[in-house]
């Protein structure tokens, strides 16, 4: 790597999201922060919002500063969308982890997420940042002279589809049903009462009842691997009582019967070379990967019931956000993918 240092700026800095940006480029060799913000800051230390982060004396302004190379969005869905076009007309990349330029069909965004886009000129040209699956087009955007847009997956999505892509892949999925269960901090930083710890505590609940937004775009990337829309995708998120991590159990009924020795080569062959991706022979767990930037997944032919069983895990806020995003900068800016990423997970 040379010495000349990529300037990025963090908006959202405040939440999970924008703080473990902070936490992963901070020690990033080839990247400068050269700004972060958040609404209503003015000057305001970062250990105010994040007491883990004060040693690196950072601040947060109301604005990000001129010359940025490259712009990490941590905002909720809808305030990215009006913020993306003035930020790539300078020639900023921008890296987005919400939903705002997920979906390729901006008829989805009144459907899924209750508003209007504002650029839906700019959803075709964004690339859904998943570096397993579309490592080339983010190369590819590196190189182009439109706007450079990465749509960080969502965390639920990330599991989902990494999960489920070789079986997609090869056309096995016949009918899914995605069992998942997410940490508290999966839902952000804002105070919600039903985020309360004495409401989440020892308790398990069922949300998203009937049609979680992340099945939008579940759909889409295995509609993509498949060459042809897949079938819907029965997605049931769980809250659990834990602060990160997310496992998703993906129930599969095959287009055809299928074998243990299939499975381990479908995975061995889309996964054997990544980084990132570790295909393993018992179930995972949530604590086999946090804080790390690493997936795993188990995958299973259940010879009984004739059915696959896959079985992911990630950090949400790592390989489920703010880690994923930081990969696909790497990837944007022609980087070592696994700059800024080496972290093993943290245990017990
Ligand atoms: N949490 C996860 O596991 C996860 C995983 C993948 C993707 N994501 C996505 O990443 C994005 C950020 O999530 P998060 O978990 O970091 O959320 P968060 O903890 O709630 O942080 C949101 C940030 O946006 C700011 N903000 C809130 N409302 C705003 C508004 N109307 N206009 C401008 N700024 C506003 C907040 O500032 P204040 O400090 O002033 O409130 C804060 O800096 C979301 O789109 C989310 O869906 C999250």
């Amino acid at each position: 790597m040379g010495s000349v240092q990529i300037r990025v700026g963090i908006v959202g800095a405040t939440g999970y999201g924008g703080g473990e940006l902070i936490r992963l480029l901070e020690r990033h060799p080839a990247v400068e922060i050269a700004g972060l913000a958040a609404r209503g800051r003015d000057d305001e230390p970062i250990g105010r919002s994040h007491p883990h982060l004060a040693s690196t004396a950072r601040r947060v302004a109301a604005e990000l500063p001129d010359g940025l190379d490259a712009v990490f969005l941590g905002l909720p869905h809808g305030a990215a969308a009006a913020a993306v076009p003035q930020i790539v007309e300078r020639g900023t990349a921008v890296i987005d982890l919400g939903p705002d330029f997920r979906l390729r069909n901006a008829a989805d965004y009144p459907r899924w997420y209750r508003f209007d886009h504002p650029a839906p000129d700019l959803l075709t040209q964004a690339v859904y940042g998943l570096p397993e699956l579309h490592r080339e087009q983010l190369a590819g955007l590196a190189r182009s002279a439109g706007p450079r847009i990465v749509a960080s997956p969502g965390c639920y999505s990330t599991t989902s589809i990494l999960a489920l892509a070789p079986l997609a892949r090869a056309g096995l999925i016949g009918d899914v049903v995605v069992d998942a269960k997410s940490g508290v901090s999966g839902a952000g930083r804002e105070a919600k009462a039903e985020m309360m710890f004495s409401e989440v505590n020892e308790s398990v609940k069922a949300y998203g009842v009937g049609g979680h937004r992340h099945v939008a775009e579940i759909e889409q990337e295995l509609g993509l691997l498949c060459g042809a829309p897949i079938e819907p995708v029965d997605f049931l998120p769980h809250l659990i009582p834990m602060t990160r991590g997310i496992l998703a159990a993906c129930h599969v009924r095959p287009t055809r019967p299928s074998s243990q020795a299939e499975l381990d080569e479908l995975y061995s062959a889309a996964y054997g070379s990544e980084k990132f991706v570790a295909v393993v022979p018992e179930a995972p767990a949530t604590k086999h990967v946090l804080g790390s930037n690493m997936f795993q997944v188990h995958v299973r032919w259940d010879e009984r019931t004739g059915r696959v069983l896959a079985i992911g895990v990630l950090d949400n806020l790592v390989k489920g956000a703010a880690g994923q995003a930081v990969q696909a900068f790497n990837v944007l800016f022609g980087l070592p993918e696994a700059a800024g990423l080496e972290q093993l997970p943290l245990s017990p």
